[in-house]
């Protein structure tokens, strides 16, 4: 039998309506699932068909559109606005690409890229969202960013900018959009198992293992976790949540920059029976 709590959660979303991006994989994939188990309708889009046709349902349409071309916002919308009578009850700003390699090598084509997808496009579609926010006097959008909004990494220039712009934009909608009761927060994952991190794992197991010594929590995330604060931020439970950067990196953003966890040895007494050591190597994210 299901406790009182869970039935609360199953209710969150009954009969809202949420657009998600990049919704074909990982984090968004999670949230349309979460969604859906909530009772809402749901536009859930993605560059690639394959990836979202199976989600398709009685009350999910699934749009395959890259969230930079001009159309998409407007086309994610309209679709939205079909399902439930001209409301859009909460918004999903995922879809996002990552970038690596030394800022001396890159490409005006790659810039522009990551910066039309991340940012440019996350823009687009809470303007075309938020006009039927504003003008039904309430919703909520929430914007992935990334640990990568409020810090920098070596080797990912046009990620981090990108990620840094999205925590601008979270800032300067919240305080722009409250007056019309629309809550604009954003989600800023560490370092979490999808198809975006797994290659790294697979390929740089050392590099993996270093990311996890700088998490208190000793793990990466999953994307059902992520999913649970986006599913949370953006339901009616955060009601008087607005404007604010969530670190969901299992304390990384906690931890002085250089130190590492690792588990207590019993008995070794001082700083290392608390489980924590100072290392030369700088500390990285994603
Ligand atoms: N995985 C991590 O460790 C991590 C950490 C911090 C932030 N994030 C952020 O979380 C978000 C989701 O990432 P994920 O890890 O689930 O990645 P993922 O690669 O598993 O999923 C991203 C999805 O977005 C889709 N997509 C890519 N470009 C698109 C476009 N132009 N239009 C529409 N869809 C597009 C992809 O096809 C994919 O299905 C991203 O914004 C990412 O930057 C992820």
């Amino acid at each position: 039998m299901e406790s009182v709590d869970q039935e609360g959660l199953r209710r969150r979303y009954r009969d809202k309506v949420a657009i998600v991006t990049g919704a074909g994989s990982g984090i968004g994939r999670a949230i349309v699932e979460g969604l859906v188990v909530e009772g809402a309708y749901v536009v859930a889009n993605d560059i690639s068909r394959d990836r979202i046709e199976s989600l398709e349902s009685e009350r999910v349409t699934v749009i395959a559109a890259d969230v930079s071309e001009a159309s998409a916002a407007g086309r994610l919308t309209a679709e939205a606005l079909k399902m439930r009578g001209g409301r859009i009850d909460a918004l999903f700003n995922n879809a996002g690409i990552g970038s690596a390699g030394p800022a001396v090598d890159i490409g005006a084509e790659e810039w522009r890229r990551v910066m039309a997808i991340n940012i440019d496009a996350a823009f687009q579609l809470a303007a075309s969202v938020g006009r039927v926010m504003i003008r039904r006097g309430g919703g909520a959008i929430l914007n992935t960013a990334s640990v990568a909004g409020t810090m920098g990494l070596p080797g990912r220039v046009p990620y981090v900018v990108s990620k840094h712009a999205v925590v601008g934009l979270t800032r300067a909608l919240a305080v722009e959009w409250g007056v019309h009761g629309v809550r604009v927060n954003a989600l800023c994952p560490g370092l979490t198992e999808t198809a975006m991190s797994e290659r790294l794992r697979r390929e740089a197991p050392d590099y993996w293992a270093k990311r996890e010594a700088v998490v208190p929590l000793r793990r990466a995330g999953t994307s059902a976790e992520q999913a649970a604060a986006a599913l949370f931020l953006n339901s009616e439970e955060a009601s008087y949540i607005s404007g604010l950067i969530a670190e969901a990196d299992g304390g990384a953003h906690a931890l002085y920059s250089g130190y590492t966890v690792s588990r207590p040895q019993e008995g070794s007494g001082g700083v290392a029976a608390s489980g924590v050591e100072r290392e030369i190597t700088p500390s990285a994210g994603l």
